[in-house]
């Protein structure tokens, strides 16, 4: 199974399943000298953790992510970093009645017909618990970027119908974000959304919605200017996330509606630097960082596995039904925050140090 390293310069390579002992993440080429411990990662994990809220899955895993190689009295040496993230609550037993039957909207059948087997515990590796691997290698990537100021917000934009007003995306902070457990800083919606969310937990089903990603002060100049766009890069690194739809950045759909005239990004300047009077573009031009905030959503899908029961076929194409009584997420979004961030600040990261190696003066 190949596929399972992420990035250049800055490069992660993940291993691990929902119901296997550990996930784990070697991380590549972070520079020497970076302060780092556990308690680094361990924030970001804490975010991500199933069983944080009344409106996550009830799984109880701690994730204490455990460093094993590439640090040295609390500093990185420049030499790759190996973390450990045990599995701690896996019960494989809840699935066993869908292992010959195939979930509507998940991965069993494309991993089947696929590879000829599949891990029917959990999803096995298309699950999203691989994404512990990410998000503590991504707490790095974030560090990184915070000895050049850049700083990453993501926060939910939308559940459902519900559509949250944030008039300044740039202006929003991990203290709103985290100030309630949806992560929506439209503290006007929250108790709205959650209870749309355990509304629909309660009639055995599941709700979509769409976080809003915003990484601030970037500088101009990450992103090559062909294959490896940074909005393709950026793109490419939330469409890997599982249940991820859709990814625009800037005005992103509502382009197909617009104007030249309207949607051009007039340049002034201000304090002595270039800058846009407005940002359409969401922060980048050609694939290139503009120096402007890049601004990316991402669209994700309602939770797949279903305790009501739903029509499905057997492994041998037989009619049947299904309902999954394993514990899952009524709602993606508000764990999905944390993988959105770190999955940005990892693409940035590496794109940050390629563009040095390449331009070691600006
Ligand atoms: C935070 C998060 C948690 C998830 N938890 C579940 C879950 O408990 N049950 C489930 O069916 N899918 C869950 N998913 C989604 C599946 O992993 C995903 O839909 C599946 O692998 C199929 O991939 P695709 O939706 O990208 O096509 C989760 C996704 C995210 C982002």
């Amino acid at each position: 199974m190949p596929g399972n390293t992420f990035g250049h310069t800055f490069r992660i390579t993940t291993a691990g399943e929902s119901h296997g002992r550990a996930n784990i993440v070697i991380v590549d080429g972070c520079p020497p000298n970076l302060p780092l411990t556990e308690a680094d990662l361990q924030p970001d994990l804490d975010r991500r953790r199933p069983g944080q809220s009344k409106i996550t899955t009830q799984r109880n895993e701690p994730d204490t992510a455990q460093i094993l190689s590439g640090t040295f009295e609390g500093r990185t040496t420049g030499t790759p970093i190996a973390i450990l993230i045990p599995n701690a609550d896996a019960r494989s037993a809840d699935y066993s009645q869908i292992k010959d039957k195939y979930r509507p909207g998940h991965a069993d059948y494309t991993f089947d017909a696929k590879f000829g087997f599949r891990d029917y515990r959990g999803g096995g590796r298309s699950s999203a618990r691989e994404t512990t691997a990410r998000v503590a290698a991504g707490a790095i990537a974030k560090k990184i970027l915070a000895t050049k100021g850049i700083r990453i917000t993501a926060y939910v934009k939308q559940i459902g119908h519900l559509i949250a007003d944030i008039p300044d995306p740039t202006a929003v902070t991990l203290e709103q974000v985290e100030s309630n457990i949806v992560r929506c800083p439209d503290q006007q919606l929250v108790q709205q959304m959650i209870e749309l969310i355990e509304q629909l937990r309660r009639d055995g089903d599941s709700i979509g919605g769409a976080a809003e990603i915003v990484a601030t002060n970037t500088p101009p100049g990450l992103g090559e200017p062909v294959f490896d766009k940074l909005k393709a890069d950026l793109a490419k690194a939330l469409f890997s996330l599982p249940a991820v739809m859709a990814v625009e950045y800037g005005a992103g759909f509502a382009v197909a509606t617009t104007k030249g005239s309207d949607n051009n990004d007039l340049f002034t300047t201000q304090y002595e630097k270039i800058v846009t009077k407005t940002n359409n573009h969401g922060g980048m031009l050609g694939g290139i960082s503009s120096g402007m905030p890049i601004i990316l959503r991402a669209a994700v899908k309602p939770t797949s596995s279903l305790p009501r029961e739903q029509p499905t076929v057997t492994t041998q194409g037989q009619p049947t039904t299904i309902s999954t009584k394993g514990r899952h997420d009524p709602c993606l979004l508000p764990r999905f925050i944390p993988m959105a961030e770190a999955m940005t600040a990892l693409t940035l990261t590496d794109h940050l140090l390629r563009h040095q190696a390449q331009n070691p003066s600006p």
